[in-house]
């Protein structure tokens, strides 16, 4: 049946049930797009058959690929695992949403780059210094081949204010005054999955009614820290609200820390472009990571 005129577009968000999928599906609801978000019981990226039985059951306008390998790391020893999810997933949605005329909207990462050259843009070459992000350059490669209908929004260091992540983590360990060492030496631009939720709105918005302009897009709030740096603003938020130790937080340089695989020193993102062709502005992420460090205390409040 063709779709009314007012008809809100659907979406489907794959990885729901994690921290940033988990946010969008609000959020998208809020802005009144009819909106059905799948975990990875429901809608597994990797599996070729998995991905045509769900999209072909919802027919969405738009699929959000929030689907994540979880460890970096891991990804170097657990190379077939981090293909399956980085490469043959981006494959698989792209293939599927060519087959209903459905967007593809791909969150990446800016591991893609080697951080010697920033700020980046998107035409900045890409060089991975991580098979991490090799595969994820390969995965964003393979949707541009698949699928002309795309936006590969590469996005930084993403918190909320999920129980699960950084930010509810690094408070409890503050709590209960342990000390937490922290990498200093390895800068990006911090994103909350609130502001990624207005980009994407915005960007959806404007797609359902007619925009083109699809491609690679970078996004990151205003400014730009290291983990420790968004550390010490957690530390100083929470210090307003009760009484902790001083100094249980220690910087520390990536190379220092056992066992990690290669990351870009620097991958500060220029998102100039999405200012150009969709007139979306930055917002800080300080002021980003004091509302986040809000609600958890106000979650708490309401428990
Ligand atoms: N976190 C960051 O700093 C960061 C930085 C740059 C880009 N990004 C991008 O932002 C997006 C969301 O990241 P996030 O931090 O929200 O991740 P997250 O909290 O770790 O959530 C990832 C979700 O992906 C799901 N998943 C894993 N394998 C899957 C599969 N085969 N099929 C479907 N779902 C699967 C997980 O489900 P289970 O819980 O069932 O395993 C989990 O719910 C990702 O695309 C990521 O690449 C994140």
């Amino acid at each position: 049946m063709a779709k009314g005129l007012f008809a809100p577009p659907t979406i489907l968000v794959a990885g729901a049930s994690g921290q940033t999928g988990n946010a969008l599906v609000q959020l998208f609801d809020r802005a009144g797009f009819s909106v059905v978000g799948m975990s990875r019981a429901e809608l597994d990226v990797a599996s070729e058959a998995s991905v045509q039985t769900a999209l072909s059951a919802v027919q969405p306008d738009f699929v959000v690929n929030c689907a994540r390998y979880p460890d970096v790391d891991r990804a170097e020893s657990e190379g077939d695992s981090a293909h399956r999810l980085l490469v043959e997933g981006p494959i698989n949605l792209a293939m599927a949403c060519r087959s209903i005329n459905a967007t593809l909207i791909h969150l990446s990462s800016e591991y893609v780059f080697d951080g010697n050259d920033a700020p980046y843009d998107e035409q900045a070459p890409t060089a991975p210094l991580s098979l991490f992000g090799h595969y994820c350059r390969e995965g964003e490669l393979e949707i541009e081949r698949i699928l002309p209908a795309h936006i590969v929004l590469r996005v930084g260091l993403v918190f909320s204010a999920d129980p699960r992540r950084f930010v509810a983590n690094t408070l409890q360990t503050l709590r209960s005054h342990t000390e937490k060492r922290m990498v200093s030496d390895e800068i990006g631009t911090p994103t909350s999955v609130e502001d990624l939720g207005r980009v994407l709105v915005a960007v959806i918005r404007q797609l359902d009614l007619g925009s083109q302009a699809f491609g690679v897009y970078h996004y990151g709030g205003g400014g730009s820290a290291s983990w420790f740096e968004m550390g010490e603003l957690i530390y100083a938020q929470a210090l307003q609200r009760e009484d902790l130790p001083d100094n249980l937080l220690q910087p520390v340089r990536g190379d220092d820390v056992p066992g990690r695989a290669p990351r870009p020193k620097d991958v500060r993102l220029n998102c100039d472009r999405l200012l150009q062709n969709f007139g979306i502005k930055r917002l800080p992420w300080r002021s980003q990571m004091i509302q986040c460090v809000e609600q958890i205390y106000s979650r708490e409040g309401d428990a």
